[in-house]
């Protein structure tokens, strides 16, 4: 059997997405069909829409999101009917070189479903991160599921998909950020804002915020951090610097993805401090750094993809702590939106109105 339903596609490079009617087959084995309840609109969806990721038109977008399993093909046992669940991009496979060693959260091999979603005319879609959840079914395989309390409203839950747990994620498990350490995020859009969020859960003493836009300011303050800098007025180096005792911050987080604001958070830490770049660059940027000073200022300069997280360890825990109140996972939610509305949404972003816009089903 297949299923029929409405979606969010981006036919070729820049052109405005539009909503179609899609076939969605049932799950074969190892897959899930998952009825979406919200899904969050995420920059990468913009660079997929503007042929910044791949070339294969037609992508199905959308991949930050929440919804209930409503049928799972043979062998799934992880995950039944009625399951609600966050999607996630990294099913592990546990038999790469990285699931080999331990280290999951790298997968080289993760899983994606097997059969294809296609258009009315047959084309078939390249789903978004293996995702493809601006839809009001998606089939991904079921690794992608991972089932958390369903106590948590959708709009929330699904940021956990991607760019919030990247941000929590790059401060908590890359970063590695502790109980009195001193943090500094460069760039607080929804990402950099959930770096803010998970240093404070992490025990951060002091957790600063930098952006040039004075909005973000203000929710970054929102989400717990203890100073703001506005870089298009200040020195962020000079800034960090003086309110880290004239040192640098233990972990600067940069969440831009440019090569100016990552040789700020390369300066702005202390010696044998930790940079993370969560950032996604574009191919053609480059970075020139003297040698010297790498080595010079000695720890660590790490990437973050994905916040180096464990969807089955980490989303059931982070949605827990939504729901003890410990975690204003709703903060993000700068609004919600119907499956329509994704090309205002993007726009929105484009001018930095939002944290995040969610399309609820
Ligand atoms: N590593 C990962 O796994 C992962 C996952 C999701 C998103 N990302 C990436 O993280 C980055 C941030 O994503 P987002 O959703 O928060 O985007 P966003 O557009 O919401 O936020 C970017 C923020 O950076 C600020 N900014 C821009 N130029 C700046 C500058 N020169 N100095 C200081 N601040 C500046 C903007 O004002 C904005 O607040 C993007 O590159 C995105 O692709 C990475
Ligand atoms: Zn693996
Ligand atoms: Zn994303």
């Amino acid at each position: 059997m297949t299923h029929q339903v409405r979606a969010v596609v981006a036919r070729g490079k820049g052109a405005p997405v539009s909503l179609e009617t899609i076939i969605v087959p049932d799950p074969g084995p190892g897959e899930a069909l998952v009825k979406i309840e919200a899904c969050g609109v995420c920059h990468t969806d913009l660079h997929y829409r503007e042929g910044g990721i791949n070339d294969d038109f037609p992508f199905l977008l959308g991949h930050e999101a929440a919804g209930v399993v409503e049928s799972v093909g043979e062998g799934v046992t992880d995950v039944a009917p009625g399951d609600f669940v966050i999607l996630n991009w990294r099913a592990v496979c546990g038999q790469c070189r990285a699931c080999l060693r331990g280290q999951s959260w790298y997968c080289f091999n993760t899983h994606n479903a097997k059969q294809k979603m296609t258009l009315l005319d047959g084309t078939e879609l390249s789903p978004a991160l293996g995702i493809g959840a601006f839809a009001e079914k998606t089939l991904v395989a079921a690794g992608q599921c991972t089932k958390v309390d369903p106590n948590a409203s959708a709009a929330a839950a699904g940021l956990l998909g991607c760019g919030v747990m990247a941000g929590i994620g790059a401060a908590i498990n890359t970063g590695n950020v502790g109980r009195g350490d001193s943090v500094a995020v460069i760039g607080c859009g929804g990402v950099g804002a959930a770096a803010i969020a998970g240093s404070n859960l992490a025990g951060a003493a002091k957790v600063i915020a930098v952006d040039i836009d004075d909005r973000k300011l203000e929710t970054a303050k929102k989400l717990g951090a203890t100073h703001t800098v506005n870089s298009k007025d200040a020195d962020a180096v000079e800034a960090i610097r003086e309110l880290t005792g004239g040192f640098g911050a233990d972990v600067v987080i940069e969440a831009v993805g440019r090569p100016e604001t990552y040789k700020q958070a390369f300066y702005a830490r202390d010696l044998a401090g930790t940079v993370v770049l969560v950032g996604v660059p574009t191919p053609e940027m480059k970075l020139e750094l003297p040698l010297l000073d790498v080595f010079g200022r000695g720890g660590a300069l790490k990437s973050s993809w994905y916040g180096d997280c464990l969807p089955s360890r980490d989303f059931p825990m982070l949605i827990d702590l939504y729901l003890q109140g410990r975690l204003d996972l709703d903060a993000f939610v700068t609004e919600t939106i119907a499956l329509d509305e994704v090309e205002k949404a993007f726009e929105r972003m484009h001018h930095g109105d939002v944290l995040r816009s969610v399309v609820v089903l």
